[in-house]
């Protein structure tokens, strides 16, 4: 029998039947990121879970004249979230509570880690074979408390599994344009680490803008950092960041399904289960990837980067073992 990728080679059809579930697709972020994946012609079969206003923004989508079919699930009809996640190719998690001000990411935890543990036991239980992407915060610990779950369940496949940090990456590109009055469109910043605060690194060295001075660098590398802190700070209360983060994980989910269709170079960085730093303890760590039909194809190394940026590594990669470790340990010794 031929595989799915075979089969989509041989098809002479333009569409390509992918499936794709939005767990939290009520909130902030679940309604655009829905919007988003509604127009996005790979995605054939949208299912929409949420505890509450599924069934709305199911409804409200599918009157959109794309080739795709929408609906919603919650928790009161029989089997919701089973249905939501059957047989499907790609997951997206924004599911969980976001930062009010004078909030760190890390903070989210005590609510968000368990709510991301109990979809993931779901995820594993009826779509163990789908590409998992987390964007729920903090994402550094909640992308280890998914690999422990589908560890424990036995259906672990660290090629599939990835923390959305595509947000880091537009903000560089939108903030080093504002800096250098250039195109954004064609600013392209590798952002590697983690995503809170100082674990996220921009590589500012590889960009076309290495001779930016140091006052300037500093404060541009401060904001693509703490970028999530200004639209929290606007918000007042009223959440982080939506649209963009819509934005951010439509693009990775774009990336994702590109891959697993067989499309050739698709490179983004992504919170991955990581070889980089393994003997440093340090499981996962956001660098570029290569997509394919498989999930991760090849991880690829920060490469040359600055003294500067060396510094900055140095202290993600302390703050970052301390985040996985929490995570992983949320589940392993619970
Ligand atoms: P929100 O409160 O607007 O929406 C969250 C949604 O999740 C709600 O509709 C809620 O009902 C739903 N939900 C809660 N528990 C659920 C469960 N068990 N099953 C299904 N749905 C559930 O929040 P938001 O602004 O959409 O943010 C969501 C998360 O995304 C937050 O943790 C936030 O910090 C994070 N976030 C991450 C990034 C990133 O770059 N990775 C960017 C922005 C926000
Ligand atoms: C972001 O970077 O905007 C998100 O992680 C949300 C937040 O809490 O800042």
């Amino acid at each position: 029998m031929l595989s799915r990728v075979a089969r989509r080679a041989f098809s002479t059809s333009r569409i390509n039947p992918y499936k794709v579930t939005v767990l939290g697709a009520g909130g902030g972020i679940g309604q655009p990121l829905s919007l988003l994946l509604k127009l996005n012609h790979k995605v054939t079969d949208l299912r929409l879970y949420d505890l509450k206003g599924a069934h709305g923004v199911a409804a409200d989508l599918s009157h959109i004249p794309t080739n795709s079919v929408v609906k919603g699930f919650t928790p009161e009809e029989k089997d919701g979230l089973k249905q939501a996640l059957d047989k499907t190719d790609v997951v997206l998690i924004p599911a969980g509570v976001p930062r009010k001000p004078g909030m760190t990411r890390d903070d989210l935890f005590s609510i968000n880690a368990s709510i991301v543990r109990d979809l993931a036991a779901a995820v594993a239980e009826s779509a163990p074979e789908a590409a998992v992407l987390v964007i729920s915060n903090p994402v550094n610990s909640t992308v280890p408390i998914v690999a422990e779950v589908l560890k424990s369940k036995g259906v672990y496949n660290p090629k599939k599994l990835f923390g959305v940090t595509t947000l880091d990456v537009i903000r560089a590109s939108r903030f080093i344009s504002q800096v250098e009055n250039t195109d954004p469109t064609t600013e392209h910043v590798t952002v590697v680490g983690g995503h809170s605060g100082i674990t996220i690194i921009p590589l500012l060295s590889q960009t076309k803008h290495k001779m930016l001075d140091k006052e300037t660098r500093d404060a541009l590398i401060h904001r693509i950092q703490f970028g999530g802190d200004e639209v929290v700070k606007a918000k007042n209360g009223a959440g982080s960041a939506t649209l963009s983060m819509a934005q951010a994980g439509a693009k990775f989910a774009n990336a994702v399904l590109a891959g697993l269709e067989g499309e050739r170079d698709v490179i983004q960085p992504s919170f991955v289960d990581s070889p980089l730093y393994k003997s440093e303890g340090i499981d996962f760590f956001a660098s570029k990837v290569l997509l394919g039909p498989q999930g991760v194809e090849k991880i690829f190394p920060v490469g040359e980067i600055s003294s500067e940026e060396e510094e900055l590594l140095a202290k993600c990669k302390e703050t970052l073992k301390k985040n996985i470790e929490k995570g992983e340990k949320f589940v392993t010794q619970a």
